[in-house]
């Protein structure tokens, strides 16, 4: 039987951790540089390894290099391949503003819309905040501190996206920040401040300044709290359990509302609205390259698939990020995330011997690829009992560094998750290994939030471009603030432009369908797949 604590193997290999230690404290490991970074991305990233991917043989993108788990769910036919719906009856529910998604993308843009006058309703797959947002953890960048300003964010942001970035993309991440914690502090989020009431910020891999604002390590529940309790203030239509599963197009191919699948009763119901937001998320459950993933359940690509059927294009769709720190042991623990917030506080990866080998806050890209290079290619990893191998993170140097207590105040929800398993971080260092954390590509906007179809918006982790090819920790609570916002305010505002749409159909399913007959492409597969395949509904 497989421990759930550390094992006697384990806490023997451990003391070379505390005989290193000592050494160790506030010395900087060498940084990489340019040549040694692209180096060790292009033999260890999973990104480069060619037989993870292959090219979309349908629609807009036909030709497209994707991650081969992605491909798949492009390639599929309908839910509605066989159902029969009368699409001339009235819809179930008819609306200015439909968002598909219950995360914080979704919960900001419906605020916006609610406040630009729209009538607005949301609908999502689980419960209202079953999202990647709940589960953030380390923080929200944002430069609104004096010795700092959005053009040095700028910078950073296009240095981690290895400047692949959509420049106004990323210039309305950065622009729009200082207004969103602005935003979220007036709505009520409770942000970690110094006594004399200014806001506390830290590092993340891949920043020059201390812009990282958070509540703790739980920074995106404190959010989602916020941003849920707001949308039910508001009196907002929310409904639960009803994912969308197609995009409706009017008579002039403009999208015109969705189709959504009521998980209980398991009918279908269609949704008319004038503009339609996608939400959903992003994909990690779909396990690229069998990858464990820090994600919740419902990240399926849901999104992504509907739109790109409605005819939107993708950006970077085979660009994945790989989170360095996922748990590794116990195995409860497999992939789930260890926040960068632990490294930003001073905890150094090593390998079995108890030696760095890596600087501890390169960007996400090139940690994780310096992890698997030395459990793969050097063999330093520590082996565990489950048969993987995994390298340490020195939690216990925080405490040195930052005096006793700083992990219980700064990372209590890191703490009592390792505690449930007799593991004391603040003594005994982490077991960690790359995990599937994010999908960098994603559908095509505008800095509007719209894409090449005519009234469908996306935000949050759906959309792609604003990050290039590697986001930076911080970014991504704030990008589905951002566009989240600017989704809900640009489409309650086209709204009020376009008539109530007519001829709705789902033509564009139907000619899918038969260029998956012609390219002999999707094998039967029925996409979305809402829930990850060892899920039984
Ligand atoms: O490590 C983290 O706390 C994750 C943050 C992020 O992906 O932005």
């Amino acid at each position: 039987m497989i421990s759930l604590s550390y094992t006697p193997q384990l806490r023997e290999l451990m003391k070379k951790v505390e005989e290193t230690r000592a050494s160790r404290v506030g010395v900087d490991y060498p940084r990489m540089s340019p040549e040694e970074r692209r180096d060790v991305l292009q033999k260890f990233h999973p990104d480069y390894i060619e037989d993870g991917f292959r090219d979309i043989k349908v629609g807009v993108d036909k030709g497209v290099r994707m991650p081969t788990e992605m491909a798949d769910v492009f390639e599929s036919y309908s839910r509605l391949k066989d159902v029969d719906l009368d699409l001339k009856a009235d819809p179930d529910y008819d609306v200015d503003v439909l968002i598909i998604g219950g995360g914080g993308a979704g919960a900001s843009a419906a605020l916006m819309a609610n406040e630009a006058g729209a009538e607005v309703m949301l609908t999502t797959k689980l419960r209202f905040g079953d999202a990647n947002t709940m589960m953030a953890q380390g923080g929200i960048q944002a430069a609104d501190k004096e010795n700092d300003s959005p053009a040095t964010h700028f910078l950073d942001v296009l240095g981690g996206g290895r400047l692949e970035n959509v420049p106004e993309l990323a210039r309305a991440l950065v622009m729009d920040a200082p207004l969103v914690i602005k935003w979220l502090e007036d709505l009520g989020t409770m942000f970690d401040k110094s006594e004399a009431g200014t806001m506390i910020t830290s590092h993340g891999g891949g920043t020059s300044r201390k812009r990282m604002h958070a509540a703790r390590d739980y920074t995106g529940a404190e959010i989602m709290r916020t941003l849920r309790d707001e949308v039910y203030n508001k009196g907002i239509n929310v409904v639960e359990f009803s994912p969308a599963v197609e995009i409706l197009l009017d008579a002039q191919g403009r999208a015109g509302g969705a189709i959504l699948f009521n998980l209980e009763t398991e009918q279908y119901l269609t949704a008319r609205a004038k503009t339609v937001i996608i939400a959903t998320g992003g994909s990690g459950r779909l396990h690229y390259r069998g990858f464990p993933t820090s994600n919740h359940h419902g990240a399926t690509a849901d999104g992504l698939v509907m739109g790109y059927r409605a005819g939107a294009g993708t950006i970077y769709a085979d660009s994945i990020q790989y989170h360095p720190t996922g748990g590794a042991f116990p195995p409860q623990l497999l992939g789930l995330l260890v926040t960068e917030k632990t490294r930003g506080l001073g905890a150094q990866p090593l390998n079995i011997n108890g030696e760095q080998f890596v600087y501890h806050l390169e960007t996400r890209d090139v940690e994780s690829s310096a992890i698997i290079r030395e459990c793969e290619e050097r063999g330093l990893g520590v082996p565990l009992p489950t048969g993987i191998t995994a390298v340490w993170l020195d939690s216990p140097l925080i405490e040195q560094i930052h005096g006793e207590g700083t992990v219980e105040r700064q990372l209590p929800a890191m703490l009592r998750q390792f505690q449930r398993f007799d593991v004391d971080i603040r003594k005994e260092p982490m077991l960690i290994y790359p995990t599937l954390h994010y999908q960098n590509g994603g559908l095509l906007i505008d800095d509007r939030a719209e894409t090449g179809v005519e009234n469908l918006y996306v935000a949050g982790e759906a959309a792609g471009g604003i990050h290039g090819t590697n986001r930076l920790m911080g970014n991504s609570l704030l990008d589905i603030l951002v566009f989240g916002r600017r989704a809900g305010a640009n489409a309650a505002a086209k709204s009020k432009e376009v008539p109530v749409p007519e001829g709705l159909n789902l033509e564009h399913v139907n000619n899918y369908h038969r260029e998956l007959e012609q390219a002999d492409a999707g094998d039967g597969r029925v996409g979305p797949v809402l829930l990850p395949r060892y899920t039984h509904r």
